[in-house]
């Protein structure tokens, strides 16, 4: 029986109640605005510091620290590219922020993942393309690695939300819609 299920939700990530949150960082981890700002002010101040030896994390990688003061033990921070008109390998960075993240999960022994949409806010990616990357990157890599039993997408907008789930079914991937989420 296969245990391992993407789900869909609106939602903020730093309220997330799972083993590791994903974070969409940059490569000096300094914080900044967006889903990165949100998930330093709950965490609090300990995770700048605990930030700080990891850098530079360049982009498509990433980085695994605690997760302080959030519901999630963990966060991975991942770089995803700033987009500059997709001829500067942005798609192949996009898709490792997704695939590393995984992996390391994987490798954790951590059964579920939650991520918000990287690099479709200030680092500007198309928001469609994006979203397709997201999810079929990680169809392919959760069937591929062992234990992670649950990936879930916080959408941070009902309109974003929406194109999750019109990417998805395009995409033909299988994905669990949660209602009932609250911003
Ligand atoms: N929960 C879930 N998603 C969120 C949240 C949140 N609390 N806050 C914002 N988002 C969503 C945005 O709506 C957007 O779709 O996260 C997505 C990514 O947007 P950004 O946070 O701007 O991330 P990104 O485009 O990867 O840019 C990274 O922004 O401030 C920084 O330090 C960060 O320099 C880095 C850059």
């Amino acid at each position: 029986m296969n245990h391992k299920k993407m789900y869909l939700l609106l939602g903020d990530i730093t309220t997330e109640v799972v083993d590791v949150i994903v974070n969409a960082a940059n490569e000096q981890l300094a914080g900044g605005g967006g889903v990165d700002g949100a998930i330093h002010r709950s965490a609090g101040p300990e995770l700048l510091e605990a930030c700080r030896p990891l850098a530079p994390c360049p982009t498509g990688d990433v980085r695994v620290t605690e997760g302080y003061q959030l519901a999630a033990s963990h966060i991975i921070h991942a770089v995803g590219p700033v987009w500059r008109g997709g001829t500067s390998n942005e798609d192949a960075l996009l898709q490792s922020c997704y695939e590393q993240a995984l992996r390391t999960a994987s490798e954790r022994g951590w059964r579920s993942i939650s991520f918000p949409s990287i690099s479709t806010g200030a680092y500007r990616f198309p928001f469609d393309r994006a979203a397709a990357i997201a999810l079929t990157t990680s169809d392919r890599i959760q069937q591929e690695v062992d234990g992670i039993e649950a990936v879930r997408f916080v959408c941070f907008s009902e309109h974003d939300f929406v194109r999750y789930q019109r990417i998805a079914s395009k995409e033909n991937i299988s994905l669990e819609i949660l209602t009932g989420g609250t911003i």
